[in-house]
């Protein structure tokens, strides 16, 4: 049901932890099923993320995209971590289960929150960044699987 990539991702998660004095803190939750996860952004003078760490209230398909997705972003510029959706890390991961799709959007709501918690304290705006919800679970069912 899992790929082996999954697999490998959710048994041993790639940078779990926290950054103290983190550039960018973010923190998503999907109320439907409860779970909740939050992403650290180590972002130098230059807008390259120098590190990513996650920890999370998820199930296993959280944690493995998250895990992906932490190091998707890292050494990324701001404007190419945008890019890194949940659609790009499933496709890293070689695919998560339909029902499991919208445990990947976390992963993603949550540096963008990172982002915009870093562009609050910097004063400054990114460009294609919107306010993310702190509840992802209503913007799931205009999601279109
Ligand atoms: Fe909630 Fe997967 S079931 S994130």
């Amino acid at each position: 049901m899992y790929s082996e990539k999954v697999m490998d991702h959710f048994q041993n998660p790639r940078n779990v932890g926290e950054i103290p004095d983190a550039s960018g803190v973010g923190t998503v939750g999907n109320a439907k099923c409860g779970d909740i996860m939050r992403m650290y952004l180590d972002i130098d003078d230059n807008g390259i993320i120098r590190e990513c760490k996650f920890k999370t209230f998820g199930c296993g398909a959280a944690v493995a995209t998250s895990s992906m997705a932490t190091e998707l972003v890292t050494g990324k510029s701001i404007k190419e971590a945008l890019q890194v959706t949940n659609k790009a890390v499933m496709e890293a991961l070689d695919g998560l289960p339909p029902v499991k799709v919208h445990c990947s959007l976390l992963a993603e709501e949550a540096i963008h929150a990172a982002l915009w918690d870093y562009a609050e304290k910097k004063g400054i705006k990114i460009e294609g960044l919107e306010k993310p919800k702190s509840d992802i679970s209503e913007e799931e069912e205009e999601e279109d699987y």
